[in-house]
């Protein structure tokens, strides 16, 4: 189904630098007249941060692979039918801050969940919504595993369940972008997220304004 808004998400591994990236460019378009709406996954509604508190939280210890699956998905479909299809259908560009691409890197080829079940709770609860353009910001499973523990040291946060893993699951995560930004280049576009603030910001602003200046000619 197309609507007149466009839904435009950020991803890649823990530490990537993409909310900052996204808010960037959530000021840049509004600054020229556009309707953006910013939201994030999990989360995004009220029942979204609840379920982002409990796959997040280390007190939840370990979930099955399932769990954590349905979970994701749980808050995915109150997104979308809550603040997401609204948005869209309402003329804006929804900034998202993660998507589906998440569920298939993370559970899929982060946790093994078999890929066509992700397709198809996918086509099941989300009616099979894809992005109209999806920014994955590059950075190795090294770097995440920094960024993370010292943004949490700093925050005298504690680690996520995710970054407690470490290491082993942002290279399987990793590795799952590269296969999804290769099988759907036109939409996935990669972005080397080990350069500074500005240049990673000069080359979103690069891919997003292609896609609006397309969209408008047609
Ligand atoms: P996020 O808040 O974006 O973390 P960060 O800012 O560190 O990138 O995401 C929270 C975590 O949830 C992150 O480790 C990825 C994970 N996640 C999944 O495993 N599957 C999903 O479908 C989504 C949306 C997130």
């Amino acid at each position: 189904m197309k609507y007149p808004g466009a839904l435009i998400t950020f991803e890649g591994l823990d530490g990537c630098g993409k909310t900052t990236q996204l808010e960037l460019q959530a000021e840049r378009l509004r600054t020229q007249g556009r309707a953006i709406m910013v939201t994030r996954e999990p989360g995004g509604t009220a029942v979204g941060r609840q379920i982002r508190e409990i796959v997040l939280s280390p007190a939840s210890g370990r979930l099955a692979p399932a769990t954590e699956l349905a979970l994701m998905f749980a808050a995915r479909a109150q997104h979308i039918e809550e603040v997401i299809r609204p948005a869209l259908q309402a003329g804006s560009i929804v900034l998202c801050d993660r998507f589906t691409d998440s569920t298939v890197a993370y559970q899929g080829y982060g946790r093994g969940v078999p890929l066509d079940d992700i397709a198809a709770l996918n086509r099941i609860l989300c009616c099979g919504l894809q992005p109209n353009i999806t920014l994955f910001l590059d950075i190795d499973a090294e770097t995440a595993a920094e960024r993370t523990n010292s943004r949490n040291r700093a925050a005298l946060q504690e680690q996520t369940r995710f970054e407690e893993e470490g290491l082993e699951l942002f290279r399987r995560v990793r590795h799952g972008y590269h296969e999804l930004a290769n099988r759907e280049p036109a939409r996935i576009r990669v972005v080397n997220g080990m350069a500074g603030i500005a240049e990673v910001h000069e080359a979103i602003t690069h891919v997003v304004d292609e896609f609006l200046d397309n969209r408008l000619a047609r």
